[in-house]
């Protein structure tokens, strides 16, 4: 028996999602040259002549400019994400390592998904094209993480598993992000969940994270390196406790035979196995050395990590978005698919404070790596008045596109928290400003020099 979930406007919900997908890909594509990514398509142009306005939802700047990005540009792409994501397909289709999603239940405009109580239904039906789409761009070996409290959890994981295919569930991680609370009704809630899907589960291979054994950590020629002495043993229960049980280079040949000394001589020049002087008699135990950010573990099913705010805190932007996902967190789930793949591409379309480029920032800072990100927010005005004035007084607004470290003019119009109750919300700054201001605020701490991209997408015009 099949059981699945189903709901009012289920098949219109699919029947979107697949459209979309079908029509990227048999719909009236840009000319060769034009594909070129990275490019920049002159002065609008293809727009008026429609060979990118051709009804499908495209990418520009903010100057208007048709932009066709490279697959490993930094993107925050402003708008809704449902026609982001479609246009997203013409450059990063089957491109995307890791997604990563945390998306909302009660936000605000026309474009954005409302909470109506608890209308499983209308989340579901928001979530299913988002999600088709998401899997479209994901590589062969993609995960997807998404990120739920017990509102939508169990629902959420039934309709992963009809887009997937529930052979495609890893499971779902644990997010211990609060250690006590008050006003609870049943229990203290300090959990959320994070429902894990491949694209192929087949292909994916381990979670893996940081071997955290500090003891064994030297430093050699410069380099972090995990260091184990006792690779070799001469023989399990030979030796009283106490007395040396590692077999000594010198001694290979005697106990293991040619066979294993030949296979530690191709270690000791591949570099794995070093030679250390060891005890008194002048011979050498065999020893492993791993560069620490190579070391790893399976990463376990619980991560602890407490208080998003307190990242934003020390970037000037504490208390300017709700209940922002802790960096540490994301960043663990990031490198856990991307540790010996570290220019990989990750995708947030709730991108809300901008946390997972900051995780995507930090995962590089730890290995020198260049993972890119590709985020998107829609432009919905910031609630808090607090957001509003230190978004303003950052020069939110002007400042749309390029490198870290440039805070922009405020742009005229940009109310600050005086202008608070005369102006309308179009005047005043955006979430998708505040993504954009921590994007380069972060960058100045982890990754001075970023180059990021800011691009909005016009829906089929
Ligand atoms: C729960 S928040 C994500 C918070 C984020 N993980 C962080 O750590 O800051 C969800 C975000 O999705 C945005 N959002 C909602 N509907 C959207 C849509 N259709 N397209 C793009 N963004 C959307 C909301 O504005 C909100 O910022």
């Amino acid at each position: 028996m099949t059981t699945v979930l189903e709901w009012t406007g289920k098949a219109a919900a699919f029947a979107l999602g697949r459209r979309l997908i079908a029509d990227s890909e048999t719909g009236p594509g840009l000319d060769e040259g034009e594909r070129e990514p990275g490019s920049r398509l002159g002065d609008g142009a293809p727009e008026r002549d429609g060979r990118l306005g051709d009804g499908r939802p495209h990418l520009r700047d903010v100057d208007g400019t048709a932009h066709v990005p490279d697959p490993h540009e930094n993107l925050l792409v402003v708008g809704d994400n449902l026609p982001a994501l479609t246009a997203l397909l013409a450059t990063h289709r089957r491109q995307v390592k890791v997604v990563y999603i945390d998306p909302p239940y009660n936000t605000g405009n026309a474009h954005t998904y409302k909470d109506h109580g608890h209308d499983h239904a209308s989340w579901l039906s928001f979530m299913t094209p988002r999600l088709l789409l998401a899997r479209e761009l994901m590589r062969e070996d993609g995960v997807l993480f998404l990120h739920l409290d017990d509102k939508e959890s169990a629902w959420a994981q039934l309709l992963g598993h009809e887009i997937f295919g529930e052979d495609n569930s890893l499971g779902t991680l644990i997010h211990q992000r609060a250690k006590g609370g008050g006003n609870a009704r049943s229990f203290v809630r300090g959990h959320d969940y994070v429902h894990v899907w491949a694209r192929d589960a087949s292909q994916v291979r381990p979670f893996l994270t940081e071997k955290k054994s500090p003891a064994k950590l030297e430093v050699i020629d410069g380099r972090r390196m995990l260091v184990e002495t006792d690779v070799l043993r001469a023989g399990f229960g030979r030796y009283a406790r106490g007395s040396e049980r590692r077999l000594m280079y010198e001694d290979i040949v005697a106990v293991k035979g040619a066979g294993k000394l030949a296979e530690v001589d191709a270690k000791l020049a591949s570099g794995e196995y070093i030679l250390r002087p060891w005890g008194t008699e002048g011979k050498h135990a065999v020893v492993r050395v791993t560069p620490a950010e190579k070391a790893s573990s399976k990463m376990y099913s619980i991560i602890k990590a407490l208080g998003g705010q307190n990242d934003l805190e020390p970037l000037g932007l504490g208390g300017v978005f709700s209940y922002p996902k802790p960096v540490e967190l994301v960043k663990a789930l990031v490198a856990s698919q991307t540790f010996f793949d570290s220019d990989a591409i990750v995708l947030d379309f709730f991108a809300g404070s901008g946390t997972t480029a900051q995780a995507v920032m930090a995962a590089n800072e730890r290995d020198q790596g260049s993972r890119s990100f590709v985020l998107v927010q829609t432009p919905e005005p910031l609630r808090s008045k607090t957001a509003r004035a230190v978004v303003a007084a950052a020069g939110g607004g002007a400042e749309r596109t390029g490198g870290a470290g440039t805070i922009g003019q405020a742009a005229e119009g940009a109310g600050g928290t005086d202008g608070a109750t005369a102006a309308s919300d179009a005047e005043f700054p955006t979430i998708s400003e505040l993504t954009a201001e921590r994007i380069r605020r972060a960058a100045d701490v982890h990754s001075p020099g970023l180059i990021f991209t800011q691009l909005e997408v016009v829906d089929g015009e």
